[in-house]
């Protein structure tokens, strides 16, 4: 049992009526139950610190934190509570945006929720709003603050307008906490540059090289192109400065326990905005520590369940998101291990299922995306994983390299051809991406791109090759119907609902032309969008198809989050197949076909996962009931089949 799951039973007796209940006594109670937690994870961070009462400090701040928290949100807060693991449920489907391109600013997202709800999405990613520097500023995760929206956005007003407008229409806001580093105009780096030693104690900065050359020994570079090594020398401030990310991005040392306080203190301020799921970016680099490479520690794990132990207790309806971009065995443990085991992030993006997807579509083959997942050891009970097939950020192809080996392929050869694949170097490519970072010293690089224009489309549109369409079509549905039923929360990146491009706009823009992420954060396409009920292109194909997988999710219960999830691996490589099963015996059985052929499963291969035939089969998806003439199910080309028993 987590601490969450202890918070409601001994909520319990208040939970039904949630605007009766005595909120301060729910937070003494919460308290009480993680300060053993809570003490433990902080004394072992903070030992033997400068502050020798900082303990104290922590434990006078967590009630004003909580007194800072808005009635209604603590009621909300309450009522999450009594809905248990409510972020697990099938009826959850998100979509990430950029704020400005999406719509212009905070109020036209507000005045987009219609589209939402056509498209049956409820948990709504709002990239950065927060001030930023002028210029380069990483797509606002270089922050001036935590709090304070930029006028280009709209006002705070307007952003807690928004979520109370989604909270009244059941649909949740999710916003980043950029919690590894700031800008270098945050306040406290001003201060530091000015000479102030407590705020230069809140970075990690050195009078000389002797200490930066120790750590580079042993840090990897995060943008070896744009931004290579970890350190910049600032000098107002005449001391160096460690920046993991770009040189304007100062990583804030967790060393100090004064940074954890005002980092909670910027977090809680976040959440009482009234944000339902924060996502925790870049927390893979949160403790640094010579001889490593500062990425995953087990001090990055304690810090985060402390963020975690000590938001529950002011807002235990506000979920955490762990954004580790890390490889499959070290994603996992983002939602906790031993004590912590479903105390850390509730959620954390599935960043394995991801870059294997588009492994398999290169190379039209599953062994390698079974050998990965079947490895995996399953999440705590509690937690979900976020599924997508895109984002803002670029595709790293971070499984491991043994099974590569294992499935019989040189793993330095085989990345070299998914960037190939993906990166414009291979004729007979359909995939129209970009190279993200490639670094000659290793030959590492990832890829960019928008979903439509790496399956395919881009291409087929520019060729009008009318089949190459069909088939980039069916390979952006397959993609998202596979997210949409492998258990967690799908989340859509905004335009792929309508197989936006690559957008080559940036290129003309001297902030962003070396980042090539930004062939992906398109503006979205209102006269598409509004054209989609009218016209039959590949574009609205894509939109309604979409839109009537999501509704399916949406009332299937199978497709909920509760380690429901059995994969079946095939002997024909081609194929994909799992099982999302459920207590009734009413499962859904998913295969996919990553080829460009047919292919046929063997009626004995569904009758022996209890999917007899009988002529009772039917596929959700098409909506029709499975006849099978010759004892063969035939799939055809980027299939997908969500098959259900009568
Ligand atoms: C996260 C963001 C990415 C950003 C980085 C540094 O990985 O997703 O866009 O560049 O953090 O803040």
């Amino acid at each position: 049992m987590n601490q969450a799951s202890l918070h409601r039973l001994l909520a319990s007796s208040e939970l039904d009526s949630p605007e009766k209940a005595n909120l301060n006594k729910l937070f003494d109670l919460r308290l009480s139950t993680n300060l053993p937690i809570i003490q433990n994870l902080f004394l072992s961070l903070y030992p033997e610190s400068n502050l020798p009462d900082s303990f104290q400090v922590l434990m006078e701040l967590l009630p004003e934190l909580f007194r800072k928290r808005s009635r209604n949100l603590k009621i909300q807060d309450l009522k999450r509570l009594k809905d248990a693991n409510w972020y697990q449920s099938e009826k959850m489907v998100g979509m990430q945006l950029y704020v400005d391109r999406f719509n212009k600013d905070l109020k036209g997202v507000e005045t987009k929720i219609g589209y939402f709800e056509k498209l049956g999405v409820n948990l709504i990613h709002i990239m950065p709003v927060t001030t930023r520097p002028k210029g380069e500023n990483d797509g606002g995760y270089a922050v001036n603050s935590y709090t304070q929206v930029d006028k280009k956005y709209g006002t705070k007003e307007d952003l807690v307008n928004l979520a109370k407008k989604l909270h009244s229409k059941d649909m949740h806001l999710m916003m980043d906490f950029v919690v590894n580093h700031t800008s270098d105009e945050f306040p406290w780096a001003k201060k530091a540059m000015a000479g102030d030693k407590k705020y230069q104690d809140y970075y990690y900065t050195y009078p000389d090289r002797q200490l930066p050359d120790q750590f580079e020994n042993s840090l990897p570079e995060v943008f070896p192109k744009t931004s290579p090594g970890n350190f910049t020398f600032n000098k107002k401030m005449n001391r160096w400065v460690m920046t993991v990310f770009n040189d304007y991005q100062w990583d804030l040392n967790y060393k100090n326990p004064l940074v954890f306080m005002d980092m909670l203190t910027n977090l809680t301020d976040l959440a009482n905005l009234g944000v339902d799921v924060i996502r925790f970016d870049a927390l893979a680099f949160l403790w640094k520590k010579m001889g490593t490479d500062s990425q995953n520690l087990p001090e990055a794990h304690r810090l985060i369940t402390l963020f975690r132990m000590c938001l529950q207790v002011v807002a235990p309806g506000v979920v955490l998101l762990a954004e580790a971009i890390v490889s499959p065995q070290k994603i996992i443990k983002y939602f906790g291990e031993g004590i912590s085991k479903g105390n850390e992030c509730e959620l954390a993006y599935n960043a394995t299922l991801m870059a294997l997807l588009w492994n398999s579509i290169a190379t039209k083959k599953t062994h390698l995306l079974y050998k990965n997942l079947i490895n995996l050891p399953s999440k705590p009970e509690e937690g979900a994983w976020i599924n997508y097939i895109r984002c803002h950020d670029d595709i790293g192809l971070g499984f491991e390299d043994r099974y590569i080996y294992e499935v019989g392929w040189d793993a330095f050869a085989h990345r070299k051809f998914l960037l190939d694949y993906y990166g414009q170097k291979l004729d007979w490519s359909p995939a129209a991406g970009q190279i993200f970072m490639y670094n000659p010293k290793n030959g590492d690089g990832r890829i960019t791109g928008s979903a439509a224009s790496l399956l395919g489309l881009e291409k087929g549109l520019a060729q009008k090759n009318h089949e190459s369409i069909i088939m980039s079509v069916n390979k952006i549905l397959m993609l998202h119907a596979i997210i949409l039923s492998y258990g967690g929360i799908p989340m859509i990146y905004a335009g792929d609902e309508i197989g936006m491009l690559n957008d080559y706009s940036y290129l003309k823009n001297k902030d962003l032309r070396e980042d090539s992420r930004w062939a992906n954060r398109p503006r979205q396409d209102w006269k598409t969008i509004s054209e989609l009920d009218k016209v039959d292109t590949p574009q609205s194909q894509i939109f309604h198809s979409l839109k009537r997988l999501v509704e399916i999710r949406r009332n299937t219960p199978a497709f909920a989050d509760k380690n429901n999830l059995k994969l079946h691996p095939n002997a024909n490589p081609h194929i994909f197949m799992f099982e999302r099963t459920n207590d009734f015996g009413k499962g859904v059985l998913v295969i996919c076909n990553f080829d460009e052929t047919i292919h046929m499963i063997e009626v004995g291969t569904l009758t022996s996962m209890g999917y007899s035939s009988g002529g009772k089969l039917k596929d959700l998806v098409s909506g029709k009931k499975i006849v099978l003439k010759s004892g063969l199910l035939e799939i055809k080309p980027y299939q997908i089949f969500w098959l259900v028993k009568p």
